[in-house]
């Protein structure tokens, strides 16, 4: 396999690390041909029982009516095991993202149907009426004719869709000509797909995730699974074009919260072994974290924090590329579905509609979608009201983001300077691979051993996911209110907030405006310091954002390594609010993740201690945060 070699030229550690877990934090905001994803779907699950499966796969056959179309008796439910284990399904889809197996999956779903009375095919050959059935529901879900779910949507109906999609996503070839239906390349399959709003892009986020295991081999090359490495995806690189032709080659994200592992039913003793702030999860860190008053988290939004939430999934789309622009509409469509799915109170149904729908399609998972947030780098609206990428990726404040990352070396990028720990006559020293990765030696040369089972702790990190709503229009006027009637000087004073000027200049480096950046701007962009070029805090503000949140070498670097999260959010919330709107009611901010070996370390210092309090490394405190800065 290509992905190998680039694989095999890594040292053994990292080989394990990267090629076997790392699945794509990395460098997770790029594609195999280096360009950004766009946006992005965060699908927050819970895992179903045995037990709750059986009991919803039987709804479904009454609802079908399937036992007396085929005129079958259901057989008698397997009660072998746990009816409170995780579905075998769940676990057997694991194994298509993993590892692109599917036999297991597809023998357990016919198991498990032909239980609840609705019986499949044992064999399953060439059936073009099958995938031409399929590919017309799916247009028809997407053009909302089965708006009124479930009254209109019939019993024959039901039943012969479930069949067709068994028959069509089980068999290579059925798959095959299915999947070439929606276009000649990825990019076009995606448009096709994400046209058809919250329904069309869950479809194709299932046919992604089992196309490298259902599309068989091609010219003899083996496709990784989807949720895998960046050494591979680097591999993957090099069969670009067959492998664009065949499906979308993004991978995914996965994770697991502390009630997810435990509905999974780990022993015990693994159980007890996770990290306290892991276990007792994010909201019960409120007062630490500083969640407090419209950020405690009884105010959080949907199901977000509670225990129902077993982990997401997340993959990417970069469908509205430079070459063919998308309206607007096409991306509000995606953006109100999501909305309508999270909003069980919404007045015209379709909410229900779509979580009836999204129901039927994860059943078969074995799991159940609890809410859904969209990630969707900001963007320009032109005339003709068409998306315009954004040269480079940006917050909702209108400042470029993702620059400054803790640079963890894996043989798979050169270094970026300023990423590393900074070290001796200017130079950076990579980051240690255990502060971003269990089982590996941190700064100090530890190996951290939590949680104990060593399969889920080799190459694992522990994940934060936050969201942060960004009142854009109120930042702007209260920009105003301090610089009245000068527009420079407004924009001087935000750049001082972040440390950075919009288009990432730092102002350690260039305190008074911000520089043309050229093709390759990595050097100016992160190469600096603040002890050695800026003690007092006069080019860039002691408390501005990104001094408060990496301070580089303030205090020694004894103080700061230990101290590094790998960022990976992404906007939410659509276009940029233009600049002289007083706003559209539309909300915008951020969907926080970050990546770090030790919760309570890492993550929790920032955010509780440096972010949130006064006075850190003899910095300033948050009263201060421009009052030194001489460039006003
Ligand atoms: C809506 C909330 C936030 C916005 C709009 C925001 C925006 C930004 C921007 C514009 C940058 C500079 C670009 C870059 O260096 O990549 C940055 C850097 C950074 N932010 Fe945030 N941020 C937010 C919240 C947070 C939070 C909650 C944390 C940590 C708990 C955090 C940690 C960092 C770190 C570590 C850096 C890099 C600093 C460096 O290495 O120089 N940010 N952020």
């Amino acid at each position: 396999m290509a992905y190998k070699e680039q694989a095999d030229r890594l040292p053994p550690a990292s080989m394990a690390l990267a090629a076997a877990v790392q699945a794509h934090l990395g460098r997770a905001s790029r594609f195999v041909d280096g360009k950004a994803r766009n946006w992005s779907l965060f699908f927050f699950f819970r895992i179903l029982s045995k037990a709750q499966l059986s009991a919803k796969l039987r709804q479904v056959a009454t609802a079908i009516n399937a036992q007396a179309a085929a005129g079958v008796e259901p057989a008698n439910p397997d009660d072998k095991g746990s009816p409170q284990a995780p579905a075998q399904l769940f676990l057997d889809w694991l194994k298509v993202l993993v590892e692109a197996r599917s036999d297991d999956f597809w023998n357990t779903l016919r198991a498990e149907c032909g239980k609840a009375g609705i019986p499949l095919p044992a064999e399953v050959g060439d059936d073009e009426d099958a995938y031409e059935l399929l590919f017309r529901a799916l247009d028809d879900f997407s053009t909302r004719s089965f708006a009124g779910l479930p009254a209109s949507f019939t019993g024959p109906i039901k039943a012969a869709v479930a069949r067709a999609a068994y028959v069509t996503l089980s068999d290579a070839n059925n798959f095959n000509a299915f999947v070439a239906k929606f276009g000649d390349t990825a990019a076009a399959a995606g448009r096709k797909a994400l046209s058809g709003g919250l329904v069309g892009a869950f479809a194709y986020e299932l046919l992604r995730q089992f196309a490298p295991a259902q599309s068989g081999s091609k010219d003899g090359v083996v496709r990784p699974a989807v949720l895998r490495s960046e050494a591979v995806e680097k591999g993957l690189k090099q069969d670009r074009d067959s492998v664009e032709k065949q499906w979308d080659p993004v991978p995914i994200n996965f994770a697991f919260t502390f009630p997810g592992l435990t509905a999974l039913q780990l022993s015990q003793p693994t159980l007890a072994s996770f990290p306290e702030a892991f276990k007792q999860g994010m909201a019960a860190r409120a007062d630490r974290l500083g969640d407090i008053g419209a950020s405690a988290p009884e105010n959080w939004e949907g199901v977000l924090g509670l225990d129902c939430v077993h982990g997401y999934f997340t993959g990417g789309y970069l469908v509205d590329g430079d070459d063919l622009p998308v309206s607007k509409d096409f991306r509000r469509k995606l953006r109100d579905d999501v909305c309508a799915f999270n909003d069980s109170n919404g007045s015209d149904g379709w909410g229900d509609t779509l979580r009836t729908i999204l129901a039927a399609l994860c059943l078969p998972l074995g799991l159940e979608i609890l809410h859904i947030e969209l990630g969707e780098d900001p963007y320009d609206v032109d005339k003709e009201g068409s998306v315009v990428r954004l040269p480079y990726r940006t917050e909702h404040f209108g400042f470029r983001d993702g620059i400054s990352q803790p640079f963890v070396d894996m043989s798979l990028a050169d270094p970026l300077p300023g990423g590393g720990t900074p070290g001796r006559n200017r130079t950076w020293t990579p980051v240690a691979h255990g502060e971003i990765y269990l089982s590996e030696p941190d700064e100090d040369g530890n190996a951290h051993n939590l949680p104990m089972h060593p399969l889920l702790r080799e190459g694992s990190t522990f994940l934060v996911f936050r969201k942060l709503e960004q009142d854009v229009a109120r930042f702007r006027a209260y920009l105003a209110s301090q610089r009245p009637g000068d527009r420079e000087a407004q924009d001087r004073l935000a750049a001082q907030f972040v440390g950075r000027w919009p288009n990432g200049t730092p102002l350690a480096v260039a305190p008074q405006a911000p520089r043309e950046l050229g093709a390759d701007p990595d050097g100016l962009l992160n190469d600096f310091r603040y002890a050695a070029d800026d003690p007092e805090g006069r080019r860039c503000p002691l408390g501005s954002h990104i001094r408060r949140t990496n301070p580089r070498d303030i205090g020694g670097t004894n103080d700061v390594r230990r101290h590094r999260i790998l960022r990976r959010g992404m906007a939410y919330g659509g276009s940029l609010l233009p600049m002289d709107s007083p706003g559209d009611g539309g909300k915008r901010g951020l969907l926080f993740i970050a990546a770090n070996a030790r919760l309570d370390l890492q993550f929790e210092v920032i955010q509780a201690d440096w972010i949130n309090r006064g006075e850190i490394l003899g910095q300033a405190g948050v009263v201060r945060v421009v009052a030194s800065c001489q460039c006003q």
